[in-house]
């Protein structure tokens, strides 16, 4: 990104501004540039309109944007914004112009050379979430392409990027080339995200994350639709987490974010289907890097008779339906066959060695590293099990090794916990209810007070919510 002629003045005396907006198409075809101009853009005009909830132009929020990026606006007017819009929100013609402007910060990638639909799938974070391990093998199986750009855990939810990596050998620091021709060659890849994409998010995320003001949905939205969109598919599935373990702790905030979500992508002419999903108790039962790969391996062999394997053949069906694979019926039944053949398991093996793991894994789980303590948590009363708290679960496995409190930290591969029972599951006092993994016993008992107060048991047997709250789709 460039800034061609910092400061102009225009025959009328105006003071004006022009940006060059440079974005690379990765395809190889060339480089395409718009230049805007923008007559008295003054960032404390924006600051004050948005203050006054008046909404700014898109050619303010273009050069604010551009300004935030390249460092010619001051964080300090940057954060005097974000409180503004935080307090005030924004229209949804200024969300979405926001999106586009933040995707256009960097590189936006195509995937026109592929012979089949392109596809992303998109969690907002959750605790115990490996969707994405097990669906980008189905719908590659399926002869869906799904680049995948992902993070690392963020906070108390986890991260894609650090369970992958939790795979002997593998590397997700792919090279543009190298990530296309995994895509290519094998339908799937997990690539972890680059500073080129959608750069303006990297400054604004680490900003609002200490100014308080992550908890913005239009900025949410901003945040993650201009990353979604750059990474290029027409396809774009999004799972918003929905309870105490997401960033969206009600059904009325998340269908909000799902909404603005949905219109930013459909007016980035991609389809996109919003499934709002339960995050108040974890998805699965394991929580932790390594943990959650032997889960996703399981689910792949087969097993998906429980919660976790239900939402990925749920989640992938969607997928296969919104690029056109089938009706409904016929996708769930081409998504359930991708398991049972073992044709996504072997998918998985593939994308595994394509990023320089050992796909070995797949069928020898003792290849995965372990941790070296374990701890197993008993029931100390009957009853049923009411409440498993996702955010104090991971906040646990965060102290047992398994998530960072520092950019710095390092992760234990093999640390997290190992849930034995489920809400609404009878148990007796002595029961097991989960196992801790650690690499010290001074790990396990931190973690273990926090543990006991997450798991609640009472007397009565408690109301269940459902897995899948609402479905927004098309076809909705
Ligand atoms: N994930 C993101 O990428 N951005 C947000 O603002 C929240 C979750």
């Amino acid at each position: 990104m460039c800034r061609e002629c910092p400061g102009k003045h225009c025959a009328a005396g105006a003071f004006l501004r022009r940006f060059l907006v440079k974005s690379e198409n990765p395809a190889g075809a060339g480089i395409n540039c718009e230049v805007i101009t923008v007559s008295e853009f003054h960032m404390t005009e924006c600051i004050r309109k948005t203050k006054e909830r008046v909404p700014l132009t898109a050619a303010e929020i273009r050069a604010l944007v551009q300004g935030v990026t390249d460092g010619s606006v001051p964080d300090y007017q940057t954060a005097a914004w974000l409180m503004a819009v935080c307090f005030n929100g924004l229209t949804d013609a200024e969300t979405a112009q926001l999106t586009m402007s933040m995707r256009d910060s960097g590189q936006v990638m195509h995937w026109d050379m592929l012979d089949g639909p392109a596809a992303d799938k998109h969690s907002t974070g959750g605790v115990g979430d490996k969707t994405t391990l097990i669906l980008a093998p189905i719908a590659a199986a399926c002869g869906i392409y799904m680049p995948k750009m992902s993070g690392r855990g963020l906070g108390h939810t986890g991260g894609t990027i650090d369970k992958l990596e939790s795979i002997p050998g593998l590397t997700t620091a792919l090279a543009p080339d190298e990530f296309r021709r995994l895509i290519q060659q094998v339908g799937c890849a997990v690539a972890m995200q680059t500073g080129n994409l959608a750069p303006a998010d990297k400054k604004l995320y680490a900003l609002r994350d200490v100014t308080e003001t992550v908890n913005s949905i239009p900025l949410i939205c901003a945040s993650i639709m201009s990353k979604k969109l750059a990474t290029g598919a027409d396809y774009i599935l999004l799972d918003v987490k929905v309870g105490s373990g997401a960033f969206m702790k009600n059904d009325a905030d998340a269908a909000e974010l799902a909404r603005l979500m949905r219109a930013a992508a459909k007016a980035d002419g991609r389809q996109c289907t919003a499934i709002l999903t339960d995050m108040d108790r974890p998805l699965g039962r394991c929580i932790g890097n390594a943990l959650e790969v032997r889960e996703a391996i399981g689910v792949l062999r087969g097993d998906t008779e429980n919660a976790l394997g239900q939402l990925c053949i749920t989640l992938a069906a969607e997928l296969l339906r919104m690029s056109g694979r089938g009706d409904s019926d016929a996708c769930l039944r081409m998504a359930k066959e991708a398991v049972s053949s073992g044709a996504a398991l072997q998918k998985l093996a593939q994308m595994i060695e394509g990023q320089h793991g050992d796909p070995r894994v797949t069928e020898d789980l003792s290849l995965l590293p372990q941790a070296r303590c374990s701890r197993v948590l008993c029931a100390e009363s009957d009853g049923y099990i009411a409440a498993m708290d996702s955010e104090e679960i991971g906040r646990a496995c965060v102290l047992l090794g398994a998530g960072r409190m520092t950019k710095e930290d390092s992760i234990d591969p093999g640390a997290g916990v190992v849930l034995a029972a489920e809400c609404g599951d009878a148990v007796r006092t002595g029961d097991p209810l989960l196992t801790m993994y650690a690499g010290c016993e001074a790990q396990l008992d931190e973690a273990e007070q926090k543990l006991r107060k997450a798991v609640r048991i009472s007397a009565d047997m408690p109301a269940q919510q459902p897995l899948i709250h609402r479905i927004f789709s098309d076809r909705t």
